[in-house]
């Protein structure tokens, strides 16, 4: 069994957390804000291509931005194994959302070369445009368009919130590769990722082996009412955009709470009401809704049913709303044969873990539509809690990940045959 260096990938991280850094007035912490494709994340980029040269490895990007690495195994006419994950991160993020996949990734590089192990098989490790979502409104958009999803066209043209597209952003940060988005077929794929949840630490173990992801509906809403003076307009004709819009947010969560939908998780990230005026009636309004379910069904019946209520409460107020589809991806479950190798490495390692499905999305869900794929879940304190600057994993779980990610790269890059998963 081989070993990172648990204290060199440790300083890899806090350097990397250092770009982007910001100050947060709510926790009063330091968070990392690099959403995709601006200038920290540019700076992110530059860096870990920096780790990835230094480590002998040959560099490449793809049309969507996807940065791929590359070392060499015997036998270059196989298929190689990747690893990796995202550096783009959201507004109030940490240290360790999507980073530890990629810097772990290049971390496992390093040992080999220390050991002077070579592979079979080329081994990669890349990092994901815009796994966020945040700022072009589409989550898992580099592995999404990489594994066939959404087509390179599409995702070029998403925009931000002031109108800058995917394409325009990758271009002005030196990031629009000439390398096939639809990349070379993998024999299989890791992914070492926070768990972003308290199962872990419930369970009281370091590692999770991850038996899949669960549905995600991500939609925006725009309610459009009519703008009324507040102190004379009467109640009852009034056509209400604010008290729509938070009609929504209350009946996602009392969705929630009826155990109708199984574990369905709904949560309303934007609310916004436009110019915010004490004494007008706000005549737009425009949320988002996330849902999340483990239940392909039952997240149909959740859509269904908040469509039904949306469509009741326009009519009760005369208003107007539009749906807009953002994203949308059905339960999927990753390759057992990785999740028993993985197992299997955890065990070798002496290393406890349990199996758990992701509540979080990754990159690794729209990897496993092209190879054999499954991640490895590493435990945070403080319950997991992920997407704030308190998100913290210590460095002996961040190792404990990363040498089972280590090993079973090692063990999937020295396999001969293609195996039928
Ligand atoms: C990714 O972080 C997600 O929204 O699950
Ligand atoms: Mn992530
Ligand atoms: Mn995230």
């Amino acid at each position: 069994m081989i070993r990172i260096d648990r204290d060199r990938l440790w300083r890899t991280l806090m350097e990397l957390k250092q770009i982007g850094a910001y100050s947060d007035e709510a926790t009063g912490l330091q968070g990392v804000r690099r959403l995709a494709l601006t200038d920290a994340d540019a700076e992110a980029r530059r860096r870990c291509v920096e780790w990835m040269v230094e480590a002998d490895l040959e560099v490449r990007v793809d049309r969507i931005g996807n940065v791929y690495a590359t070392r060499p195994g015997r036998d270059r006419t196989l298929s190689c194994v990747l690893m990796g994950s995202h550096i783009d991160t959201v507004a109030t993020g940490g240290a360790f959302d999507g980073t530890l996949g990629v810097l772990g990734g290049i971390e496992v590089m390093r040992t080999l070369n220390d050991a002077g192990i070579q592979t079979l098989r080329d081994i990669e490790v890349g990092f994901f445009t815009e796994e966020e979502g945040v700022r072009f409104g589409t989550d898992m958009l580099g592995s999404a368009v990489t594994a066939g999803r959404i087509p390179l066209d599409h995702a070029h043209k998403l925009t931000d919130a002031d109108g800058k597209s995917v394409k325009e952003e990758l271009v002005r940060i030196g990031f629009d590769g000439p390398a096939p988005e639809r990349r070379p077929v993998p024999h299989a794929y890791l992914e070492c990722h926070i768990e972003q949840g308290p199962l872990l630490a419930e369970a009281g173990v370091d590692i999770g082996i991850v038996q899949g992801v669960q549905s995600i509906s991500w939609q925006r809403l725009t309610v459009r009412g009519e703008a009324a003076h507040a102190g004379t307009t009467p109640i009852g004709s009034r056509h209400d955009a604010g008290l729509v819009a938070a009609s929504v947010v209350v009946e996602a969560r009392r969705m929630c709470d009826s155990g109708e939908f199984g574990q369905l998780r709904a949560t309303v990230g934007n609310f916004d009401i436009g110019e915010g005026q004490t004494n007008v009636i706000p005549h737009r309004a425009v949320i988002t809704v996330d849902l999340r379910n483990p239940d392909d069904a039952l997240m149909t019946a959740a859509e269904q049913h908040l469509a039904g209520y949306v469509d009741r409460l326009a009519g009760q107020h005369g208003v107007r709303i539009a749906w807009e589809r953002m994203a949308k991806t059905v339960m999927v479950p990753f390759d057992a044969r990785i999740q028993d190798l993985l197992a299997a490495t955890a065990d070798d390692l002496g290393l406890p873990y349990v199996r758990a499905m992701s509540g979080a999305g990754h990159d690794a869900q729209e990897i496993a539509a092209i190879c054999p794929t499954a991640m490895v879940f590493v435990a945070g304190e403080n319950a997991g809690i992920s997407h704030t600057p308190r998100e913290y994993s210590n460095p002996d779980a961040c190792g404990n990940g990363t040498d089972v990610l280590a090993n079973a790269v090692l063990r999937l890059a020295n396999e001969a045959d293609e195996p039928v998963s």
